[in-house]
């Protein structure tokens, strides 16, 4: 039941052959997207044999195999979780009823509407990450690179088989839509803000899969919940390859961290700078930055789309099972807003605070992630060193706390004192520049940059120093 069927152009486990329709229409898509793939995918790899893994099984056991690859002879494909056999919808009014197996007609345009911002984030993130591979710190991280790009590739297919297989005409046209816009295109852009933002360093793609993949694991959580049980099914196999994604961020902030502090200890001055590491305040700003960014993509705090996805039971909280009650009518929740310049609890309905439900979940795993980074300093002998999460009210350009401004703290403070601080709280430009002169590419097998940590053990179970990718 969860074997892939390889045989097929499109390997799948959906029986995809039975349903001729549909197969023909992703198989006139499977060509536009590896035009996609070639243009817009890593630069200059695309003949390079890769150690990747790919999908084989949805099993949570044993589902993954690893080999060298060529990136465009992927097996991008489509793979669902097992179904729950009488499935029933979890949370919201109709709480209790057969989950769906077709779109629900009344909720069409809302469901196409999630569908197709989940699915834009995947390929966006390949287009933001595409140039690293000319200056990655080892064939270790070039390779990561490489896995995390080729899985975003297939969040794509698992998206364009729900528009396909469900939307008809208008979904078929959402999927070509989603390779057409790109990345911080001025006239097509991609629809949320944080996958318009350059990628121009490894500091940032390791910040990047830390805070950014992490939404994307909550947004996924939350849709693994939905009462529309194909997208359930999509989500739930999805977070089990993300989880790779949020190791290769936490483990490569992490390694930066560890190496700042030897370098630190090399110097006559404790300058990281001086010996060509990313000092610790610049590593603070990044954190900063990505952060508040990835805050944003929840959605503001009072939100009646958020209400409404809840109630018609598209879009749960991350695992509704841990909830006493799920219909959420009978609970508020005070979220603080800005009146007069102070900050006073306002009462929200609670369905209607369901992003802000959801943020909270993430910011209590991004706590943990700091937890981790900060033991790695105490470890170096730096526990003087302390990398903190800003308030999430601070650069905040979605949500009520996106027109006034505030310390890290989350103190409201005025525009000017923002203005004066800003340099102190985010990267300048000089920052940027000086972390982007570190960028110089280590291909030889077993070396690493100077200004990052080699991991501690290489990748299903090969030494560090092997050749994941073949120059
Ligand atoms: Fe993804
Ligand atoms: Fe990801």
């Amino acid at each position: 039941m969860s074997g892939i069927d390889y045989s097929e152009r499109i390997p799948n486990n959906v029986d995809l052959s039975s349903d001729r329709r549909l197969q023909r229409a992703l198989e006139k898509w499977q060509p536009a997207y590896l035009d996609w793939w070639r243009s817009m995918g890593p630069e200059g790899w695309q003949e390079k044999d890769v150690y990747l893994r790919t999908a084989i099984s949805v099993d949570k056991g044993g589902w993954a195999h690893f080999d060298y690859v060529q990136m465009p002879e992927y097996r991008w494909g489509i793979f669902l979780a097992d179904a729950q056999p009488d499935r029933k919808i979890g949370f919201g009014d109709h709480m209790g009823e057969d989950a769906w197996q077709e779109v629900p007609g009344e909720y069409r345009n809302m469901l196409r509407r999630i569908i197709v911002t989940q699915g834009d984030t995947e390929p966006a993130s390949v287009e933001q990450q595409r140039a690293l591979g000319a200056c990655a710190p080892s064939l270790y991280d070039l390779r990561n690179l490489f896995q995390v790009n080729v899985e975003e590739g297939r969040h794509l297919w698992a998206m364009v088989y729900l528009l396909h297989g469900f939307f008809g005409r208008d979904g078929r046209e959402e999927a070509e839509e989603l390779l057409a816009r790109r990345a911080g295109d001025e006239d097509k852009p991609r629809i949320l803000d944080a996958f318009n933002q350059a990628c121009t360093d490894w500091l940032t793609f390791f910040c990047f899969t830390t805070f950014t993949d992490r939404d994307g694991k909550y947004q996924l959580g939350a849709l693994a919940e939905s009462g529309f049980d194909p997208l359930a099914r999509t989500c739930r196999f999805m977070l089990t390859e993300e989880v790779h994604h949020l190791f290769v961020g936490q483990t490569g902030v992490e390694r930066v961290l560890r190496r700042a502090c030897q370098l630190a200890a090399q110097d006559p001055n404790g300058d990281v700078r001086a010996q060509g590491g990313v000092d610790f305040d610049t590593i603070q700003k990044f954190v900063n930055y990505w952060f508040s960014y990835s805050l944003d993509l929840f959605g503001s705090e009072v939100s009646s789309n958020a209400a409404d996805f809840f109630a018609s039971g598209l879009k749960g909280r991350w695992r509704e099972d841990k909830y006493d009650e799920h219909t959420a009518l009978d609970s508020v929740m005070n979220i603080p807003h800005v009146k007069d310049g102070k900050l006073e609890d306002v009462e929200v309905e609670m369905r209607i605070a369901m992003n802000e439900v959801l943020r909270n979940e993430y910011v209590e795993d991004c706590v943990k992630v700091l937890d981790k980074w900060n033991k790695a300093l105490v470890q170096e002998g730096r526990p003087d060193i302390v990398i903190t999460l800003p308030s999430t009210r601070f650069h905040r350009r979605q949500g009520i706390y996106a027109d006034v401004h505030f310390d890290p703290t989350g103190k409201a403070i005025s525009a000017d004192e923002f203005e004066a601080n800003r340099d102190t709280w985010l990267p300048t430009d000089e920052d940027r520049a000086y972390v982007v002169s570190l960028m110089q590419a280590v291909y030889e097998p077993g070396k690493v940059a100077n200004w990052i940590a080699a991991p501690r053990k290489g990748i299903n179970g090969q030494p560090f120093e092997y050749e994941y990718v073949r120059l």
